[in-house]
């Protein structure tokens, strides 16, 4: 196969996209200037310092194994402190080993208004921390429109981990983080929850329509441990609205609902 037509720049952005958006090497290897032995042997002859030391066996967990330890640790958390600490060292979802951090939360934790997003992206993921990349440049953007921005907000998600390649989280991912997604609403108690993107929607509400029903709409969310229900709003990811930029109109409805709600608090 010739590899002469091929445009370098097109060739990065397919394997972006395939989800290959990490170096693993020290060393660049031009994979174009080596015949298909030599590339395999490249890989193949790295000296043995250059490679990561061997993360210890690990059995995995039955799904409905991870969401019940979760249960079990996130209920004993007393305050954020020891939630993230709990989150940290909660082994029952593999997401963990191939993230590069754990992304807890930003902003304030006084705020009245909790934001969850579904889950970190690549700079998230090389930060720690929510909502830094492209589509957290539009939410602070859109927060701004509305007069607000991340010290009237605190953001999170429903995902503690970046899932490889940005792939879709899958059933039992959510379900082992839940019970720490709950107890984290349940310790900061906001006034007023914001459901971005249809995962979050969907699992914090517990529904099945998609974000295109759900958004634009005022729910109780009813969460454990919490004294009373606290009102949410389904809305647009801001990840959507880079790729569709015409759901803008629709996107701004939302922002002002939720503008007429906050200046409603008494
Ligand atoms: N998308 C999300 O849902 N959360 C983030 O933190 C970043 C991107």
């Amino acid at each position: 196969m010739s590899f002469e037509n091929i445009d370098p720049l097109e060739a990065l952005r397919w394997s972006v996209e395939m989800g290959a958006d990490e170096a693993i090497g020290d060393q660049p290897v031009d994979r174009y200037a080596v015949s298909d032995i030599e590339a395999v042997q490249t890989s193949a002859v790295e000296p043995p310092k250059q490679r990561e030391a061997p993360r210890p066996e690990r059995v995995p967990l039955a799904p409905s194994q991870g969401a019940a330890d979760s249960r079990a640790a996130a209920a004993a958390a007393r305050n954020l402190e020891e939630l993230r600490a709990a989150v940290g060292s909660f082994e029952g979802c593999a997401l963990r080993e191939t993230a590069t951090n754990l992304v807890f939360a930003d902003g304030n934790a006084s705020a009245d208004v909790m934001i969850l997003g579904e889950a970190p992206g690549a700079e998230e993921d090389r930060k720690g921390l929510p909502f830094v990349g492209a589509s957290g440049q539009l939410m602070d953007r859109m927060l701004a429109a509305i007069g607000l921005d991340r010290s009237h907000v605190y953001i999170s998600n429903i995902l503690f981990w970046r899932p490889p390649g940005n792939r879709n989280p899958t059933t039992a991912e959510v379900a082992a983080c839940m019970p720490f997604v709950q107890r984290h609403i349940a310790l900061v108690n906001p006034r007023v929850l914001v459901f971005v993107g249809g995962a979050s929607a969907k699992a914090m509400l517990d529904r099945k329509e998609g974000i295109m029903r759900l958004r634009g709409k005022w729910y109780d969310y009813h969460g454990p441990d919490l004294p009373e229900a606290i009102p949410a709003l389904a809305m647009f990811h801001p990840a959507y609205l880079l790729r569709s930029p015409g759901q803008k109109r629709a996107a701004w409805h939302d922002l002002l609902i939720l503008r007429a709600r906050l200046d409603e608090l008494p």
